[in-house]
C-alpha cells in the first residue's frame, strides 16, 4: 500500500514536466510502464554505501566496451587511443583531488584496495618500525588490517573519539614516536558523516615524526573539495562507486617523492606500480565521474534536501537524535544518522524497504554483525540508542519528492514500533 502511494506521488510529479495534456498522457504510460519494467518504485537513501552510476559515465565508458577494445600497452594506434584515454581520466581524477601532478594517481579496484595497500605497502617499505596509529572509527578496509598486524606483534595506537565523533589531536601527536610506520586516518566518517582536520593532522604527523600520513578519503570524495597539493598527506585513497562510478575501480593518490612498493608485479603497468592489464572502461568511467562531481553544484542541492529530512524528523519523531554534529563545517552535507530510542534499527530498515526504501543501519559491511555500529559503540553512544540508529545519505540523483514521502511515512513506522514495542 505504501509502495503504492509512493507511486501515485512520484506520478504526480510528472505534471511538472508538461503543461500540455497530450503529451503529460504520453508521459504518464511511459511512465507506468517504466516502472514496471524497473521496479523504480524504490527510493534509494543509501548513497554512502554506493551510488548509482551516472549516464553522463555510462555514455563515456560505453564506446570502450565495443570499439575501443585495444590493449593500452600496444604500440599501435588502435592501442594508444585507450591509453590516451586512461591518462585524461588520471588527469581528471587529479583534478578532482587537487593533486599537483596525474602521475601521483594510480588505479586500483575501490577503496579496500587502496587502504590495504597503503597500510602494508609502508609497513614493507619500513621494515624496522612496527608501530601505526589509527583511529577506532575507521572502516574496515582500514580497522581489520590493523587488527591483522596487531595479532602479527605490530603495535597499534587506537586513537579514541569523543560522544560526537571527534579526534583528540593533542593525542594524536604524543602517540606518534620513532618508529610509528604510519598514520591512518580517514576523511570522511562513512557513518556519520563526521570530517577529521586531516591537512592539520598532517602537520603535525610530519612536524612529529617520521611517519607516512595516509588518509582513507573514499567516503568524502565528491561531497566534499579535496585539495591535496596543498596538504602534506601522503596516500589517499578513493573509489569510484561512491560518487557515480562503476563498482570495481578507484585510486591511491602517492604523493610524489614516497616511495610505496608494487602492489601486484608483472607487466610494468601503471607505472609499474600495480601490473595488469588496465581496466579501461572502469578507469574512463572513474575520470568521467570525477569531472562530472568536480564542481559541487548539486551537493548544495543534496544539503539542502539532507537538512530538510533531518530537521523534520528530529522535530516530529520523538525520542529520536542525531548522531554526530550538527555542525555542517565538520559534516558531509549528504548525510543524516538517526537513532530511535528504545527501537531496532534493523526493524525499522525492514518496514521501510517494505515500503520501497533503502536506508542502512550503518556501514554496509557491518550489516551481518547484528550488533551495534563499531563507530557508535567509540562515540560511547548508550546501547538503547545505538540499536536503533538508521543512516540515511543521499545523492544528486534523489529528489524533495522522495523527502517528502519519507517524511509521510516514518513517523507512523516509528509510532507502530513503538507500541508493539510497548
Ligand atoms: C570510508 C570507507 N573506506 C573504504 C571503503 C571500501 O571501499 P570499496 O567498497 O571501494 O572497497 C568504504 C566503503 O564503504 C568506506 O566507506
Amino acid at each position: 500500500m505504501e509502495k503504492f502511494s509512493f507511486l501515485l506521488i512520484y506520478l504526480f510529479d510528472f505534471q511538472k514536466f508538461s503543461e500540455n495534456k497530450l503529451i503529460f498522457a504520453l508521459e504518464f504510460i511511459l511512465a507506468r510502464r517504466l516502472f514496471r519494467f524497473v521496479n523504480f518504485a524504490m527510493i534509494y537513501f543509501d548513497n554512502n554505501a554506493t551510488t548509482q552510476i551516472a549516464p553522463e559515465v555510462i555514455r563515456a565508458m560505453q564506446p570502450f566496451l565495443t570499439e575501443f577494445y585495444g590493449n593500452p600497452s600496444s604500440a599501435y594506434s588502435f592501442g594508444r587511443e585507450v591509453r590516451n584515454a586512461i591518462e585524461t581520466s588520471r588527469e581528471q581524477v587529479a583534478d578532482l583531488l587537487g593533486a599537483s601532478d596525474a602521475a601521483e594517481i594510480v588505479f586500483t579496484s575501490g577503496g579496500t584496495e587502496s587502504d590495504n595497500w597503503a597500510i602494508f605497502g609502508t609497513l614493507e617499505a619500513n621494515p624496522s618500525k612496527k608501530h601505526i596509529v589509527t583511529t577506532r572509527v575507521e572502516h574496515e578496509a582500514v580497522r581489520c588490517v590493523c587488527e591483522k598486524l596487531e595479532r602479527n606483534n605490530f603495535e597499534i595506537t587506537w586513537l579514541d573519539v569523543d560522544e560526537k565523533g571527534f579526534l583528540d589531536t593533542e593525542e594524536l601527536k604524543n602517540s606518534l614516536r620513532k618508529d610509528t610506520a604510519i598514520v591512518s586516518v580517514m576523511l570522511a566518517n562513512n557513518e556519520t558523516g563526521i570530517l577529521f582536520p586531516v591537512a592539520e593532522i598532517a602537520e603535525i604527523v610530519k612536524e612529529h615524526s617520521a611517519a607516512l600520513f595516509h588518509v582513507d578519503g573514499v567516503n568524502a570524495v565528491g561531497k566534499i573539495p579535496v585539495d591535496l597539493e596543498r596538504t602534506q598527506i601522503d596516500l589517499f585513497s578513493v573509489s569510484g562507486h561512491k560518487f557515480h562510478a562503476p563498482k570495481g575501480i578507484g585510486a591511491l593518490y602517492i604523493k610524489n617523492g614516497v616511495s610505496l612498493p608494487s602492489i601486484k608485479i608483472g607487466g610494468g603497468q601503471e607505472n609499474g606500480r600495480r601490473a595488469g592489464t588496465e581496466a579501461a572502461h572502469q578507469i574512463v568511467g572513474l575520470g568521467a565521474a570525477a569531472d562530472l562531481v568536480k564542481d559541487f553544484s548539486a551537493m548544495e542541492r543534496v544539503a539542502a534536501l539532507k537538512d530538510k529530512l533531518e530537521n523534520e524528523i528530529l522535530d516530529k519523531i520523538p525520542n529520536s537524535h542525531l548522531n554526530g554534529t550538527n555542525d555542517p563545517n565538520f559534516r558531509l552535507p549528504n548525510t543524516a544518522y538517526i537513532s530511535f530510542e528504545n527501537l531496532n534499527g534493523e526493524v525499522i530498515l525492514a518496514k521501510l524497504n517494505d515500503a520501497g526504501v533503502c536506508v542502512s543501519t550503518g556501514s554496509a559491511c557491518n550489516s551481518k554483525t547484528h550488533t551495534a555500529s563499531a563507530v557508535l559503540q567509540a562515540m560511547n553512544i548508550p546501547y538503547s540508542q545505538a540499536m536503533g540508529a538508521i543512516r540515511f545519505s543521499l545523492a544528486r540523483f534523489n529528489t524533495e519528492t522522495e523527502v517528502n514521502f519519507l517524511l509521510e511515512i516514518l513517523p507512523k513506522i516509528i509510532e507502530d514500533l513503538k507500541k508493539m514495542s510497548l
